[in-house]
Formats: C-alpha cells, structure tokens, sequence
C-alpha cells in the first residue's frame, strides 16, 4: 500500500516534470502585458477589444478574443510558415516573431465579453 503511494506520488512528479519541461523547451513565454504595442495592427480588422470589424463587406474576420493562446498561436504560426494561406494574415504573421505571437496569444486569450465590451 505504501510503496503504489509512493510509485503514485513519483508517478506525478514525473508528469509535471514532462509537462513544465515541454513549457521550457519553447523557450517562449507569453507576456499579455507587453501585447497592446503589438496589436494595433490587429485591432484595425479583428476589432479587439471592441469587436468591430474592419472592413465587414470584404473580410469575414474571426473573432480571435477569448480564443485559447494555443490555437492562436498554432493559427499564427500556420499562417507564418504558408501552411495557412490568407495573404493579409500571411504576411501579418511573418512580421511577428515567437515572442510577438506568445505575448499576442496571451492577451487574446484572456479576453472575455465581459473585458472587451468596455
Ligand atoms: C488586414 C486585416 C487583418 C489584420 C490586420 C489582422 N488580421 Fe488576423 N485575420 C484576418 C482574416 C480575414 C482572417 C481569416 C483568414 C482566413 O480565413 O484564413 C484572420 C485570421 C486570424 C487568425 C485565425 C483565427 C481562426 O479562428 O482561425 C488569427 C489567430 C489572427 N488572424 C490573428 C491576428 C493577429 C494577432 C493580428 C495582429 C498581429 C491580426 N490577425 C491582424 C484579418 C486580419
């Protein structure tokens, strides 16, 4: 009974370690603080935070406030890299470095409605 306890308790430790070292291996921590400089591009079509569209006749822009910072950057990087093929995202992406699209992905995703209504 002891000893699975404690096969458990390592057992937890070993994930954490796995997960904090896969935090670690991107290098990259983002930092909403340092994002309002690097979303005024944004802003313009995606409206945050005021949810306004730019240019609603000729973009369907997509709502990105209150997405998850993961699928925002995973999005970005997509678009970067062409995998993702929209121009004006595609060459929006390729001026963001790592640590833009970290600092970005954080802001977006700890908007709510109730934070951008303002
Ligand atoms: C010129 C207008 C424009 C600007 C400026 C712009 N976007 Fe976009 N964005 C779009 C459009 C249009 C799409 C949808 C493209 C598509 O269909 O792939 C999009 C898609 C995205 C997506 C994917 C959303 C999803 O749900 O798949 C993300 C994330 C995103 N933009 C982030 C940003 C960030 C961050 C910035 C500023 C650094 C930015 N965009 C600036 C127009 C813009």
């Amino acid at each position: 009974m002891k000893t699975s306890l404690a096969v458990l308790a390592l057992a937890g430790v070993a994930a954490s370690a796995i997960t904090t070292g896969a935090a670690v291996a991107a290098d990259v921590v983002g930092n909403p603080k340092a994002a309002p400089a690097k979303i005024e591009m944004c802003i313009g079509c995606h409206g945050i935070p005021h949810y306004k569209t730019g240019f609603p006749e000729v973009y369907q822009v997509p709502m990105i406030g209150g997405q998850s910072a993961k699928y925002i950057e995973s999005a970005l990087k997509a678009y970067r890299k062409g995998e993702r093929k929209h121009p004006s995202m595609v060459g929006i992406a390729k001026s963001l470095s790592d640590q833009d699209i970290a600092d970005v992905a954080a802001y977006y995703a700890q908007q709510t409605p109730a934070t951008t209504k303002r």
